[in-house]
């Protein structure tokens, strides 16, 4: 198996939702360079909304400990469709973009149809996708949990080249545990991202493993355990990534 360069360390991610106004977000950039240690052995990321992001880059000034992503985007490059962001337009923005999030899944009625073509949008736009994936509170009652995974998984990277899927990223987020307090125990985390690691070896006869990270109610006080989790790599952090105290304290607890 091999890595790509960005995937040897690990990535902590902080997704900001529908959350900051620009000044407001160069407030919160200001307050976590500040409090980022001078050399992380992580790579951090910032997943500001499309209005903050020009914001961001220019507080980070250039800053090589964090990098900038976007939420979302549509799976054409451009067009008639009103409202929405292409690939290519984030592409002078952004190193990464999440696709699949489960409140797109969910809120906004995304398919895995859907999420597989803006998955192939980033990579087009030469960008680094982070595919979500997670099962909902049902879903795990009825004990499908890895049936879930392992379909959003298949669906997001099946046909891809083994150059494409090395430069992707999964974020394992159970549903249940997202802004709800409640977190998979690191067992849990554990199980999830061994079936990713199965499909994605699968998919591409063990030529590239992705980094699988882990999302869901993460705090200081729980990253570390999470983290150590076999088969994590990271984590994708909501509501913490939004006070800079509390997102620089799971940057440290990554290592
Ligand atoms: P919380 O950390 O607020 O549970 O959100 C997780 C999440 O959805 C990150 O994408």
């Amino acid at each position: 198996m091999t890595a790509g360069p960005w995937r040897e360390a690990p990535l902590i991610a902080g997704n900001w939702k529908m959350h900051k106004t620009p000044a407001e977000a160069r407030e919160l950039v200001r307050s976590l360079l500040g409090q980022l240690a001078a050399e992380l052995a992580s790579e951090v990321l910032l997943l500001p909304p499309f209005t903050a992001l020009e914001a961001v880059v220019g507080e980070l000034a250039g800053d090589p400990r964090v990098r900038v992503g976007a939420q979302n985007c549509h799976y054409e490059a451009a067009g008639a469709f009103t409202g929405e962001i292409g690939a290519p337009m984030l592409a002078p923005l952004c190193d990464y973009v999440l696709v699949g999030h489960s409140e797109r899944r969910h809120l906004m009625g995304e398919s895995d149809e859907v999420v597989r073509r803006k998955l192939e949008a980033v990579l087009a736009a030469g960008l680094l996708p982070i595919l979500a994936v997670g099962e909902t509170e049902a879903e795990r009652s009825a004990g499908v949990t890895e049936a879930v995974v392992e379909r959003q998984t298949q669906a997001g990277f099946a046909g891809l080249s083994v150059e494409e899927l090395g430069r992707c990223t999964v974020a394992y987020e159970p549903v249940w545990a997202i802004g709800t307090g409640a977190t998979a125990t690191p067992d849990d985390a554990a199980a999830a991202a061994a079936v990713v690691h199965r499909v994605v070896a699968e998919l591409n006869s063990g030529g590239v493993a992705v980094r699988v990270l882990y999302g869901g109610s993460v705090t200081p006080s729980n990253a570390a355990s999470l983290l150590s989790a076999p088969g994590v790599r990271g984590a994708l952090v909501g509501g913490a990534s939004l006070r800079a105290d509390e997102f620089a304290a799971i940057v440290a607890a990554a290592g």
